[in-house]
């Protein structure tokens, strides 16, 4: 059994650099979402739910996509930093996606981005996000998988990888769980199932090399607590900040598929 100080999430948006950190996560994924958002179709009237919405960037641009007519639910485990978010069209909902009601053929769209990896409950609970899609709607889903990085790193970075991964694994994340994602949402019945890999390359000091850093930084507290070798993330940080340097991090994988309509 693995030993953990605290066995829930272990990067909280509690911590006091989340916004910084949720920031650079936007600048290195709203605007692929938003171009697979688009290319759905997601436009006005939509009705959208963001499960996991984090700090609530992808929400806030669904609600200007969508417009008056539109509604948008961004529902996550700690709100905190959606505490601006108060446009007309959006409903900030503080859900535990894994005990909480979801409503049902409720929504055009669901969405959920860099969350179930980390939720310990995603099999159970991937179900529960399709069947909150209306029969015809969408549910479009964004993870990260590791296998780039477990194909090309090497040394320090590696060596870093490893740590971090470990100490995410001891709170339930899988990181190797996003790959499969077209074949899971065609065994929910989903239809029209299209998906796409998208590997991250970067220098050091680029956003995603920051935004690693950081969350290399938050899991320090409990890397410790499980005696994991926290050096090795700390030399892992050094690398990330040399601009001379390149590195791959983790694919984020998209797939996306419609609820059948009823017949
Ligand atoms: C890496 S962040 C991603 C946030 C957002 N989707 C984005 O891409 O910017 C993961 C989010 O999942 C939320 N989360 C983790 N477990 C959850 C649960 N059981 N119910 C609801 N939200 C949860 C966290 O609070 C956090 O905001």
């Amino acid at each position: 059994m693995p030993v953990s100080a605290d066995p829930g999430y272990a990067l909280p948006n509690s911590w006091d650099r989340a916004n910084r950190r949720f920031e650079l996560l936007a600048a290195c994924h709203d605007a692929a979402s938003r171009r697979r958002a688009a290319a759905l179709g997601v436009g006005p009237g939509w009705r959208c739910l963001d499960a996991g919405a984090g700090e609530g960037s992808f929400a806030r641009w669904l609600a200007q996509r969508v417009g008056e007519r539109g509604h948008v639910v961004a529902a996550d485990l700690d709100v905190t930093l959606m505490a601006d978010l108060d446009a007309p069209n959006v409903e900030v909902r503080q859900t535990d996606l894994t005990r909480d009601a979801l409503p049902r053929d409720a929504f055009d769209l669901v969405h959920t981005r860099l969350a179930l990896i980390h939720i310990p409950a995603r099999d159970a609970l991937l179900p529960r996000l399709a069947a909150a899609v209306r029969p015809g709607g969408v549910l479009l889903v964004e993870e990260d998988d590791v296998y780039p990085v477990a194909s090309t790193a090497t040394g320090a970075y590696r060596a870093a990888w490893d740590v971090f991964l470990q100490t995410m694994g001891d709170g339930g994340t899988d990181p190797a769980w996003a790959r499969d994602l077209p074949q899971r949402l065609g065994a929910l019945g989903l239809t029209g199932i299209d998906a796409e890999s998208q590997v991250q390359l970067f220098p050091g000091g680029s956003h995603p090399a920051e935004f690693w850093s950081l969350t290399w930084l938050q899991a320090r507290e409990r890397a410790v607590a499980i005696g994991a070798a926290v050096e090795d993330l700390d030399r892992g940080r050094a690398l990330l900040a040399d601009p001379e340097r390149w590195f791959h991090g983790p694919a984020t994988v998209a797939a996306w598929g419609r609820r059948p309509r009823r017949v």
